[in-house]
């Protein structure tokens, strides 16, 4: 994972969306920390795990089960994201292009970090911009708080210059592929290239996860 990293070409750690500007932060502690296996994440912590959200095309009450046996490549944003959000979701879906029929057994995932303002139409909405492909979830705030959490997911919101004005949401950009039984398989920087995520995927999705 960590020469996948280098290969993907992070020499810095972790991309955090300000606002939706991307902030390098964190260093090389952080990128040896990016280390998964048995579900553990940084630092040893697991990342992942249960969710119950609501599918915005269908409105439909989904859960980490609904998408086992399959491996789930999840990112975390909200549809009024100025920037990076569109940037990454657009080399999300061309990286799955580029795979062909591979990417068959990966299915991309969309978290709103801003239930508020992402409600289900909105969501559903968005998501349909970059592919059909590409399904949206949302929730309660308190189920999104949850999947956030079990992501480690960096999210903080950033009140408005003027009154009135709409709000930012500052969130981290990772991208993470979650293995058919549901346990962190990589996690992809926001600056890996559309290529270098369909070479990446295409290997670590080639054999049956054995976690
Ligand atoms: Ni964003």
């Amino acid at each position: 994972m960590i020469r996948a990293l280098r290969r993907i070409g992070i020499g810095l750690a972790a991309l955090v969306a300000i606002g939706c500007f991307a902030l390098v932060i964190g260093g090389p502690g952080l990128l040896k920390a990016l280390q998964p296996g048995d579900g553990a994440g940084v630092a040893g912590v697991p990342i992942g795990g249960p969710f119950t959200l609501t599918d915005a095309r269908t409105g439909a009450r989904v859960t980490d089960a609904n998408y086992r046996g399959q491996w789930m490549l999840v990112y975390f944003g909200y549809t009024f994201c100025p920037d990076v959000c569109p940037t990454d979701l657009q080399k999300m879906v061309a990286a799955l292009t580029a795979m062909g029929p591979a990417a068959d057994r990966i299915t991309p995932i969309f978290i709103t970090v801003d239930p508020a303002r992402d409600n289900a139409a909105v969501l559903a909405r968005y998501v349909g911009l970059f592919s059909p492909r590409l399904v949206g979830l949302t929730g309660s705030a308190a189920q999104v708080d949850a999947v956030t959490a079990a992501y480690r997911v960096y999210v903080q919101k950033v009140p408005p210059a003027s009154p009135g004005a709409p709000y930012l949401v500052n969130h981290s950009a990772f991208m993470y592929l979650m293995s058919p039984k549901g346990k962190l398989a990589a996690i992809f920087p926001a600056d890996a290239t559309a290529q270098d995520l369909a070479r990446q995927m295409a290997k670590d999705t080639a054999t049956p996860a054995a976690s």
